[in-house]
């Protein structure tokens, strides 16, 4: 019988409660070889690190490739940050030419898995040749420095290859998710102002090839700066191509120079915008700049993932997210570590397919999502059975809090109780791990990712500003600036320092609930704000609100998110309709699918209910918190007082019994 089985059926006590809450200390042999083997080591380069940043981050930074030395580390006047002034380097060189011309020239860069079960094998070598290729491909199509280069590609090497030439020229990448829909395409373009888009004609995903050219396509329908599509042919999908503007990528590289001398750019110089979800109104535009970006990826990959030489690692995420940007493309590269990647789903074909691909592979450092556990532990343990998972010694998790259930399934079934599991906390946002174990070091506690990174200061504010004691819940801020952290939002410096640095001033706000331990270890608790965490994606309120009213039919909505098992949050909405319209199962499918279109299948609400009023403040203001307890708990017995017509409770209470 697998374990889970067996939990359900047994009563919950105080035994189990000691397991979920065991800690874990990383066994002896990790240590000994760990670059941080104890908690004095820590706790000592830590100290230094907070009392100095600037002298560690300083050193850090001097492990990377400078054309120009830098001259002066900082240069911080809330909320602008100016990390390793007057330096210039050239990120791609310090993720690619470094190590092919070097000792690490025949190395694999990246072992690519198709999802049909196709394989490559990219050596630092002929990485170097295809980023050189594909920045003259660039260059000869007139994409500058400082172009704004949209990339909407399934998980192919070509993606890392196409940011990483982008990163080579100057040119700014803004890469979306393929799950996104046309409308997000625009939405991105537009804000963006971008020249030039790099796609696919399709990827595999559960067993069928996903277009993206289409999507493309549309969105250029309203969008007229784009001067060319480059497109990688990855399926035998068939699309439309328009001649001169559309170019095959395969085309381009048979003719392109593999010589492209790689220029050292201002250590502040853009290099990449990636939307995310805010409270409010449209996605967010994080900046972020090079020298610094650089060097917090590297420097948590080397410390938190342990990086060496003999490592195969592999990260589940997508680059359309933070994660596929910081830890896949930047942060493993600058390493000159062995990568996996893999183009498609967890369960194709079945939920062996991590587990199979570790084993034929030999990973050993495993970094995923809660979700993607979540997944796995309900599908059977009868899957990772089947696999030798020895190769493992390290394992990582993301994206949102992870509930100790899953994360004892993680530690024994898929580490073989022997791997430390680093659950690290960080955002689009900072760039890099703020918060995280050190493997060799840092006792685990399921639950918690608990403490800060060197040169972070993390700390937990109540609303007057003041420092919480221990355990009691506050607000997760950072004091200090950090080298990864975002320089802006782009075009909006004024919504940048209004969501950023001006509750607290001159203090980073996360947007998190968190409190700390006794011990000094940080608990995450949730987002403070409208914003939702579905299946470690961030969504926010606002987005899918205004998605939903832009059907025809929809007057209001509200959108709030439930616990749900395997998602972590699912999305409940809440929609009043206009007059005329009548509400019916169809008419809740299609605005489900209209939510689809408009932003991706990830937004599709879970549950549509159909409402004749909304609970509002008395100056009209929807309370979602109140939804949000209705569609948790069945009832509402929170705080009514602000509520203009107390009589919504019950008929919405009526409503969700049906
Ligand atoms: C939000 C950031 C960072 C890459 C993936 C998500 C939540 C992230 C953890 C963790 C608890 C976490 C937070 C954060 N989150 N990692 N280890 N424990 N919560 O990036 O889309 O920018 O979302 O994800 O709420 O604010 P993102």
């Amino acid at each position: 019988m697998s374990s889970k089985k067996s939990k359900k059926t047994t009563k919950f006590t105080d035994e189990h409660a000691a397991v979920l809450q065991a800690t874990h200390k990383p066994s002896t042999a990790f240590s000994k070889n760990a670059r941080i083997g104890s908690m004095a080591a820590y706790e000592k380069l830590y100290r230094e690190s907070i009392a100095k940043p600037e002298v560690f981050w300083a050193r850090e930074a001097r492990e990377l490739v400078w054309r120009k030395p830098f001259s002066k580390t900082l240069k911080w006047k809330a909320p602008d940050a100016q990390w390793f002034i007057g330096g210039k380097l050239n990120v791609a060189e310090n993720c690619v030419d470094r190590h092919a011309a070097g000792t690490r020239k025949n190395k694999a860069a990246i072992i690519w898995e198709g999802e049909p079960g196709d394989k490559r094998v990219i050596t630092y070598a002929q990485l170097h040749r295809e980023v050189c290729k594909f920045s003259n491909v660039l260059l000869a199509r007139g994409v500058k420095a400082k172009a704004r280069v949209l990339i909407y590609m399934p998980m192919i090497p070509e993606a890392a290859i196409a940011m990483l030439a982008c990163a080579r020229i100057g040119a700014v990448h803004n890469v979306v998710f393929g799950g996104f829909a046309s409308e997000a395409i625009l939405d991105r373009l537009e804000d963006s102002g971008a020249t030039a888009i790099i796609t696919a004609d399709g990827g595999w995903r559960r067993g069928k090839v996903i277009a993206l050219k289409p999507a493309v396509d549309e969105a250029l329908k309203k969008y007229h700066k784009i001067k060319h599509v480059f497109v990688v042919k990855r399926t035998e999908n068939d699309i439309s191509m328009q001649p001169g503007r559309d170019l095959w990528w395969q085309d381009e590289m048979e003719t392109a120079s593999a010589k492209h001398e790689a220029e050292g750019f201002d250590s502040e110089h853009p290099l990449f915008i990636l939307y995310t979800s805010g409270s409010t109104g449209k996605p967010k535009g994080i900046l972020h700049t090079s020298g610094g970006y650089l060097t917090g990826t590297y420097s948590t990959c080397k410390y938190i993932f342990d990086m060496r030489d003999e490592d195969i690692y592999w990260c589940t995420a997508d680059v359309g997210w933070i994660t596929g940007h910081s830890y896949i493309v930047y942060g493993p590269l600058a390493n000159g570590v062995t990568q996996l990647m893999y183009e498609g789903a967890p369960n194709e074909p079945d939920f062996g397919r991590f587990w199979k691909m570790i084993e034929e592979h030999g990973v050993t450092i495993f970094y995923t999502a809660p979700t993607a556990i979540r997944a796995f532990i309900k599908a059977g343990d009868q899957f990772p059975e089947k696999h030798d998972l020895t190769s493992l010694r390290l394992l990582g998790s993301v994206g949102e809090p992870i509930n100790p259930e899953a994360w004892n399934w993680y530690y024994e079934k898929i580490g073989g109780s022997r791997c430390p599991i680093v659950d690290t906390w960080w955002q689009t946002e900072t760039g890099a791990i703020l918060i995280s174990p050190l493997p060799g070091a840092t006792p685990c506690i399921p639950g918690t990712a608990t403490r800060p990174f060197f040169g972070i200061d993390a700390a937990i504010l109540d609303e007057y500003g003041n420092e919480c004691p221990p355990n009691v819940d506050g607000r997760l801020v950072i004091r200090k600036p950090w080298p990864s952290m975002t320089r802006t939002i782009y075009g909006d410096k004024a919504r940048f320092h209004k969501t950023y640095f001006s509750d607290y001033p001159g203090i980073y706000l996360a947007g998190d609930g968190a409190r700390r331990d006794k011990k000094g270890n940080f608990w995450i608790i949730g987002r403070l704000d409208d914003v939702l965490n579905v299946s470690g994606h961030r969504l926010g309120t606002a987005e899918i609100e205004s998605a939903l009213v832009s059907h025809p039919s929809v007057a209001e909505a509200a959108v709030v998110a439930r616990p749900h098992d395997l998602k972590g949050q699912a999305i409940a909405a809440f929609v009043t309709l206009k007059l005329g319209y009548e509400s019916s199962e169809d008419l809740g499918k299609e605005l489900r699918d209209h939510v689809g279109h408009v932003i991706g299948a990830i937004a599709k609400p879970e549950e549509i209910h159909f409402t004749p009023v909304l609970p509002k403040t008395r100056s009209g203001k929807i309370i979602r918190r109140l939804l949000k307890e209705l569609v948790t708990t069945g009832t509402i017995s929170g705080n009514v007082t602000t509520l203009e017509d107390v009589g919504v409770i019950e008929l919405l209470q009526k409503l969700l019994k049906k």
